[in-house]
C-alpha cells in the first residue's frame, strides 16, 4: 500500500465516506452532498501547504482509493482521523495507514502529542488506536460537525 496527498479528483470518494449514513453511523451521520466539493478543495490546499497531512490509502499499484487518514492541528492539539472504504475493512488497511502515518509523525516531529477521538461503541476504530500503540486516557463528549458524541479520548506521541 501506499499514501497519497489528496486530489480534486477524489470528490467521488468522499462521497461514499461522508455522505453514506453506515461510514457515518459512529461520526453523527451523513454530511450534506451539496458541500463535498468545497471540502475536497479545502483538504487539497491544506494537504499542499503541508499544514495538514491529508492522505489517502491506495494499493501500490494505482490510485483507487482504499481509505483515508488525517492529521491536522486545532487549538494546539494535533489530532488523527480515519476512514476505510467498506469494501477494504476488516483487511489491516486502518492499521497500516495510521501506523504508517505516526510513524513518519514521529521522525517529523512537530505534531508533538497526537490524539484521537473515536465513538466508544465503534469496535474497529478502537480496535485500530489498541494495536497501534495508543495510551487510552478515558471516555468523554466531543463535538463532531455539530454532534455530542460520546468518545474514547486515545493518545500516542511524547506524552502518550
Ligand atoms: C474504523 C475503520 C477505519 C477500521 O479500518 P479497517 O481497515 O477496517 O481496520 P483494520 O482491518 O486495520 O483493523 C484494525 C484493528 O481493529 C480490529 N478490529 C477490526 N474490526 C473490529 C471489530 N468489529 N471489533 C473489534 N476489533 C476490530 C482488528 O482486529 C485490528 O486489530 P488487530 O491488529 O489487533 O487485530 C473502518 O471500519 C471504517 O472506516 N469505518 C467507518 C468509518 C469510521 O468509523 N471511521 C472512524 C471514525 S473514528
Amino acid at each position: 500500500m501506499r499514501l497519497r496527498n489528496v486530489r480534486l479528483d477524489d470528490v467521488d470518494a468522499y462521497v461514499r465516506m461522508r455522505c453514506d449514513p453506515v461510514m457515518m453511523a459512529e461520526l453523527g451521520g451523513p454530511v450534506p452532498r451539496a458541500g463535498i466539493e468545497d471540502k475536497v478543495a479545502r483538504d487539497v490546499r491544506e494537504a499542499e501547504a503541508d499544514e495538514s497531512w491529508i492522505l489517502i490509502v491506495t494499493p501500490d499499484d494505482s490510485d483507487e482509493v482504499m481509505g483515508h487518514i488525517a492529521l491536522w492541528t486545532h487549538e494546539q492539539v494535533s489530532e488523527i482521523g480515519w476512514i476505510v472504504l467498506p469494501e477494504y475493512q476488516g483487511r489491516g488497511v486502518g492499521k497500516w495507514g495510521v501506523r504508517t502515518v505516526l510513524d513518519r509523525a514521529a521522525a517529523d516531529g512537530r505534531w508533538e502529542t497526537i490524539h484521537a477521538f473515536p465513538a466508544v461503541t465503534n469496535a474497529p476504530s478502537n480496535g485500530i488506536c489498541r494495536s497501534v500503540g495508543f495510551t487510552l486516557l478515558g471516555a468523554g463528549v466531543t463535538d463532531y460537525n455539530g454532534h455530542r458524541l460520546v468518545t474514547n479520548h486515545w493518545v500516542v506521541g511524547p506524552s502518550g
